[in-house]
């Protein structure tokens, strides 16, 4: 499983990008709108040229058109811009004609197996189911990891899944075993799946003996 950070916030991204376990970006409407004075697109290029992995940008219009207009300016910013695009009827219109064009997709806001199903047929070069909201509801999202997986793998569909939401580490764990291929993970979880108490103690005593060596 691939990792790609799920944020709009350069100082993040590049904090991630140092570790060297980058493989792209996520960014969507609300991680935007916390970026004060600053462009969306001018952003998104200074993403793409840090980041040499996938950079999803979202559109926001509802309808088709509006959304192939959009999405032909963002994918117009850099090579590596994939557009983001909702679960709907419109927006896998889009989707159809971006797949046709060679312009990838991410298509957002999945909540089912057949949501992702339908994105995949549209040509969908991404899906992303959200698990921590289903969670949220009282769902599994998990659950819908494995299933969207199996049907994948079952039909040879290669769309790729996009676990999304991630709200802590054992998201994590649970989407690499469950077949996600990438997981879009938040900054702070990016660092607390760094911690283990066992490690701290180690360098602890490691530098303790070090010290003591007497030499
Ligand atoms: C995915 O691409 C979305 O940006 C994201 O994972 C949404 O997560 P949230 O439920 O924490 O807003």
């Amino acid at each position: 499983m691939k990792f790609f950070i799920d944020t709009a916030n350069m100082e993040e991204i590049r904090e991630a990008y140092t570790l060297g376990i980058l493989s792209g970006v996520t960014t969507n409407p609300s991680l935007v709108a916390k970026e004060k004075n600053v462009k969306f697109e001018d952003r998104l290029k200074e993403i793409t040229e840090l980041v040499p992995g996938s950079v999803s940008a979202e559109v926001i219009a509802l309808d088709a058109e509006g959304m192939i207009k959009e999405g032909k300016e963002l994918a117009a910013i850099a090579p590596n811009i994939t557009i983001k695009v909702p679960m709907t009827p419109e927006g896998l219109k889009a989707v159809s004609v971006f797949s046709k064009e060679g312009i990838k997709t991410n298509v957002t806001l999945v909540f089912s197996a057949n949501q992702a199903l339908l994105a995949a047929r549209a040509g969908a070069t991404y899906v992303s189911p959200f698990l921590g909201r289903l969670d949220d509801i009282g769902h599994n999202g998990l659950d819908l990891i494995s299933t969207i997986a199996e049907i994948f793998t079952i039909h040879g569909i290669d769309t790729e899944i996009i676990a999304a939401s991630i709200r802590h580490p054992q998201h994590v764990t649970d989407a690499a075993l469950r077949g996600a291929h990438i997981a879009t993970v938040p900054f702070k979880v990016i660092q607390q799946m760094f911690n283990h108490p066992l490690t701290d103690k180690g360098i602890e005593a490691f530098l303790k003996d070090w010290e003591s060596r007497g030499q």
